[in-house]
């Protein structure tokens, strides 16, 4: 979406963050923007940010975990502003730890959240701009987190990777209603991401202490990340420019190359295999014949 000036984004996870970078990226470029997010407190202070930056911004609460919470939320924001050209599903949160510690009620928050959010997210306003017929891109964010695996923060990455996997696939069949998608894949950026459980609600259950030699590392290497508003500025270039996958820490690139390496050494293997040798089955090379609509 080359021209933004005058268009309206609705940014969820909006009152923090890489949220807020973008509303204040996407601001001074001439956007309306829509902070939809679970913390009222905070959508008052983000709030008063973007309004001692002469930029147009209403807030609202919204939990991304609902679907009619997300329905209203849509509804306010086209009330406000007529329409929605952007949508960033950002909102997301962290749990992880060892395997007998990570609790059900974890792997569920976490998953609802970060996974079902972005799903409802894309259903509630892919018709709504299907129906405006001008266009629209959406932005998820993802994490380096759904490119690499670390160890301990395996809900997060699963959940990261689904984003990762659902943009790509959506991109293939939003193109053809010129609706861009692009799934944001931050390194550490200095947020509240840390703190994540503060934003935990009650149904998923208390936020247990964390290992604190992983959690105290966790937060040392937020605490010392990215400035946010850089993430913004990334976002609002590759939003113009429509690009796919949007990068912000360019040196984490050996992280990824390290896991093709591999997964290509397992294309390798299964070349020489002698289990594999002489099936004569060749795969379709066209994978997007799965979901092109005519
Ligand atoms: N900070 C990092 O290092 C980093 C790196 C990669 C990806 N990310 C991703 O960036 C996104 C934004 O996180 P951040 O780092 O700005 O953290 P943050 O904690 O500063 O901001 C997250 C915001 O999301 C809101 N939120 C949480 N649950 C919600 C819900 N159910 N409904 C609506 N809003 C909700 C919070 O109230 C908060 O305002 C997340 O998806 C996160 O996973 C962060």
């Amino acid at each position: 979406m080359k021209q933004v000036e005058g268009r309206t984004a609705f940014i969820t996870g909006g009152a923090s963050g890489i949220g807020l970078s973008m509303a204040r990226s996407f601001g001074r470029a001439g956007m309306n923007v829509v902070l939809a997010d679970i913390d009222p407190d905070a959508l008052e202070t983000a709030l008063a940010d973007l309004h001692q930056r002469q930029i147009k911004a209403i807030g609202v609460e919204c939990d991304v975990v609902s679907r009619e919470s997300m329905q209203e939320a849509a509804k306010k924001a086209i009330a406000e502003f007529g329409k929605v050209h952007v949508v960033c599903n950002n909102a997301g949160v962290g749990a992880g730890g060892p395997i007998e510690e990570v609790r059900p009620s974890d792997w569920d928050w976490v998953i609802d959240v970060n996974l079902k959010g972005v799903v409802i997210g894309t259903e509630v306003f892919a018709p709504i701009m299907r129906e405006q017929g001008e266009g629209g891109h959406f932005v998820n964010t993802a994490s380096m987190a759904g490119m690499v695996s670390p160890p301990g923060m395996e809900p997060y990455n699963a959940t990261k990777f689904a984003v990762v996997a659902m943009s790509e696939g959506w991109r293939g069949q939003l193109e053809p209603l010129d609706i861009g998608v692009s799934v944001l894949c931050p390194g550490f950026v200095k947020t509240r991401i840390h703190e994540s459980g503060r934003a935990r609600q009650s149904e998923y259950g208390e936020a247990v202490e964390e290992n604190e030699a992983v959690a105290g590392a966790a937060a040392e290497f937020v605490l010392n990340g990215l400035d946010p508003d850089r993430v913004g500025e990334r976002v609002l270039e590759a939003v113009r420019g429509n690009e796919l996958y949007i990068f912000t820490h360019p040196d984490m690139r050996p992280a990824v190359e390290m896991r093709f390496a591999g997964i290509m050494e397992a294309f390798d293997r299964a070349e020489q295999s002698d289990a594999l040798k002489g099936s004569g089955y060749s795969s379709p090379q066209d994978l997007t014949a799965i979901g092109r609509q005519e």
